[in-house]
């Protein structure tokens, strides 16, 4: 059993060595502690949903091959949920009808690379915590969910005895190769005979922006006494602006002479011989340098649309206009947050945490491209604000 601490909801582990996550990953779920009620009505069972993408081929071929041409992957063949890339005799819930029957969906997005649409068919769903926080809760038919990120959503079965159709399906408002299947699996209510037709849902488009920010605008943090928003207030060091993108580098064996790449302040993260805590902690020179530009080194200039927003925001951030705009009040706290395509996100964290931690893009083609950078948290005061030793049977190569 494992305790956390301050963290409430659902989490999701992964391996992080090339693509492999597309199988190795899971969902760890942390229920309040013995004695606390959640916030909101015992649910009568909770359901784990694993959304997963999935490769004819290994995937391991599917990158090497790409980064051998110099071009982007292949797109995957199949959306999972739970592993099944579609319906199957068997149902993803049996559930009972009734006004007080309530069920807790844990939903994870384990995608390699795809930002996804969740739906049921006939069921709102009340969106009630996300990745390890409580959020106002908020009623929605239509949850986006981006790799990495966790969503904890409460239905009530009141519908008629029968099947709904459970639905999966991309978000890409860009104009870039996806996977644009959609993966349905079905909700079944006790009582409902196999012959049983199901209640039919249909998605949202793929480019449909809208419905993406009006789930990311619905996101408050809870901000009670007991679960109170912590946002920090003032920033002791204002803006690292970085510009992520992509781009190319020559290659001369690839297809066009040149590769993809992705960059963040057109800088290509290349993966270093020396573990970079390692590197920091035993002060090992030439594994890292920490001259980071801070900001882009030319103006970064995307003209785009411009919906409103708040702290997410589509087009050029002004640092003058758009701060005054920033939620400062319930901004929601995350592990993983979206960009929007040719936009911008603002986040403030805290440095409490000593050690080296990575900033990477969650859609893994990125990474593989070098969309990271890392993080140098230095010592605090005393040992509580130290990196500890490392383990003494630490791997030597
Ligand atoms: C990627 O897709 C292309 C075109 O469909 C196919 O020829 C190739 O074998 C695929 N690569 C892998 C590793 O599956
Ligand atoms: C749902 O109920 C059926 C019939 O009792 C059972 O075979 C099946 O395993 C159940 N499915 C789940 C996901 O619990
Ligand atoms: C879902 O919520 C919307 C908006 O509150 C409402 O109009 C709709 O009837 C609800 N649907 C179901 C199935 O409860
Ligand atoms: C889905 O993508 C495939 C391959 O790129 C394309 O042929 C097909 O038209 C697309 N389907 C839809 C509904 O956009
Ligand atoms: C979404 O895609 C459809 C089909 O490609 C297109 O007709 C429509 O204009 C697009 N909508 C937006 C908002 O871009
Ligand atoms: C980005 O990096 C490339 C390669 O190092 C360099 O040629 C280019 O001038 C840089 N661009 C900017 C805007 O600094
Ligand atoms: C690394 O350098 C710092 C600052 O010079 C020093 O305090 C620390 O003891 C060094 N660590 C090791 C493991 O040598
Ligand atoms: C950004 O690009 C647009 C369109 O090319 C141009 O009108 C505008 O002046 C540029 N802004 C800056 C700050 O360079």
């Amino acid at each position: 059993m494992l305790a956390f601490i301050g963290q409430r909801g659902t989490l999701w582990w992964h391996a992080h060595v090339l693509w492999l996550r597309v199988t190795v990953h899971g969902a760890i779920v942390n229920l309040p502690k013995l004695g606390v009620p959640y916030l909101f009505p015992k649910p009568n069972k909770e359901v784990v949903l694993v959304l997963g993408e999935w490769w004819k081929s290994d995937t391991k071929a599917v990158i090497n091959q790409a980064q051998k041409l110099g071009q982007a992957p292949n797109v995957s063949d199949a959306y999972t949920i739970n592993g099944n890339p579609g319906p199957i005799a068997n149902c993803l819930a049996n559930v009972t009808s009734g006004s007080r029957e309530k069920y807790i969906l844990k939903i994870v997005n384990d995608a390699l690379n795809e930002e996804l649409f969740f739906r049921i068919a006939n069921h709102n769903l009340t969106v009630v915590g996300v990745d390890v926080v409580y959020v106002k809760p908020f009623t929605t038919d239509t949850i986006l969910i981006a790799p990495g990120q966790t969503t904890n959503a409460i239905i009530t079965t009141t519908q008629k005895v029968g099947k709904y159709l459970v639905a999966v399906s991309p978000f890409m408002d860009a104009q870039i190769g996806v996977d644009n299947l959609t993966t349905t699996g079905s909700l079944h209510y006790s009582g409902v005979v196999a012959s049983t037709v199901t209640n039919l849902v249909s998605l949202s488009p793929q480019n449909s922006t809208k419905v993406a920010n009006n789930f990311i605008n619905s996101l408050k943090s809870l901000n009670s006494a007991k679960y109170p928003a912590k946002v920090p207030l003032t920033v002791d060091h204002s803006f690292f602006f970085f510009t992520i993108g992509l781009g190319i580098n020559p290659c001369k064996t690839c297809v066009n002479d040149n590769r993809v790449v992705a960059d963040t302040n057109n800088i290509t993260f290349v993966m270093p011989k020396t573990a970079l805590l390692q590197a920091h902690y035993f002060n090992i020179s030439g594994g890292f340098t920490d001259d980071f530009p801070s900001k882009p080194l030319m103006p970064y200039n995307y003209t785009g649309i411009q919906p409103k927003n708040f702290a997410t925001n589509k087009g050029n951030f002004n640092p003058n206009k758009d701060p005054k705009t920033f939620n400062l009040v319930v901004p929601v706290e995350r592990n993983t947050v979206g960009v929007p395509t040719g936009g911008w996100t603002a986040i403030r964290f805290r440095a409490d945490n000593p050690g080296v931690w990575f900033m990477h893009c969650h859609l893994e083609v990125h990474t593989t491209w070098g969309l990271k950078m890392a993080f140098v948290v230095d010592n605090g005061k005393g040992p509580l604000e130290s990196v500890i030793l490392p383990p003494s049977d630490l791997l030597k190569c």
